[in-house]
């Protein structure tokens, strides 16, 4: 085990697999249980807030903090990720020391052979993100799965704004046995209700403040959705970004919560969700809202 000293506050840190393995042996008991919250790092109230979860219903949390290289279809993106280790791991300390971080290495995630597994999502993975961003779902099916293997965690944490990623995770968990209970915790929002993510950071503050158009849409279209058909909504959704120039909307669909499939005929048997993708100045933002 690697202790991290920040101001005196000592927390457990590693940065290989065996280690983290050897050491979760160690503090097992018969009946206690592991929570678990995976982030890329560039940790923010979000992310915290899932850590909050987790130490709340848990004997002990794991946080694992890994720019995955699998799950980006975009190099340059891949590139740009912010890696703030440190400040992640203060931030961290400051919420819970005992919180047990895992920062490996490319190697000792992939062990020389940095690609990813193919898997069958019965189709979530065709939808929205998925069309947009071929090969990024098998890229978080692999590491999910592998944190997966190595934490052994009882329940793990995602945020729903990613929902299909979520959806993606339920279905892998399912179809590979694995043992553990996937949380969905409810999106945190920023006081204009710009959904948390790392990407905000690269916002200027003008355009942090006018990405509040995005949930304020959202919000008007769950209540147009209530009168009108799904095309309709799609339209104004278009035309609201349409005439609005520092965005460009990359999808805005409404789906069946369950399949993920397009809403074509409205069905009052299926729950139905909004999402978007809008990119502000090269940064692309997504969001999400449930249309129950
Ligand atoms: O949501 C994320 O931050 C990532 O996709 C995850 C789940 C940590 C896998 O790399």
């Amino acid at each position: 085990m690697f202790a991290f000293n920040f101001n005196k506050i000592i927390m457990p840190i590693f940065y290989g697999k065996a280690a983290l393995i050897d050491f979760l042996n160690s503090i097992k008991t018969p009946n206690s249980t592991i929570g678990f919250v995976p982030t890329m790092g560039a940790l923010h109230q979000g992310h915290l807030s899932l850590m909050q979860q987790s130490l709340a219903e848990n004997n002990n949390t794991v946080v694992s903090i890994f720019v995955n290289p699998t799950q980006f279809n975009n190099p340059e993106d891949l590139k740009k990720y912010p890696r703030t280790l440190e400040a992640d791991t203060q931030k961290i300390a400051h919420l819970d020391a005992n919180i047990i971080v895992y920062a490996p290495t490319v190697d000792d995630i992939y062990e020389g052979k940095t690609v990813s597994q193919d898997f069958d999502f019965d189709g979530l993975e065709n939808q929205m993100e998925g069309k947009f961003r071929p090969g990024h779902f098998n890229g978080v099916g692999t590491i999910v799965k592998r944190l997966f293997e190595i934490v052994s965690p009882t329940n793990a944490y995602f945020g729903e704004k990613d929902f299909q990623q979520l959806q993606i995770v339920k279905k892998m968990v399912r179809k590979t046995h694995l043992d553990v209970n996937i949380i969905g915790c409810n999106i945190y929002r920023e006081a204009n209700g710009l959904a948390m993510s790392s990407r905000n950071e690269r916002l200027s503050a003008s355009e942090r403040e006018k990405a509040a158009i995005i949930y304020q849409t959202l919000l008007e279209a769950k209540e147009k959705f209530e009168t009108q058909n799904c095309d309709e909504v799609k339209k104004w959704v278009t035309e609201v970004f349409d005439s609005n120039s520092i965005f460009d909307l990359e999808y805005f669909e409404i789906a069946d919560e369950e399949t993920l499939l397009p809403c074509i005929n409205q069905s009052k048997d299926k729950n139905y969700r909004a999402f978007i993708a809008v990119f502000v100045n090269n940064i692309r933002l997504i969001d999400t809202i449930s249309l129950k």
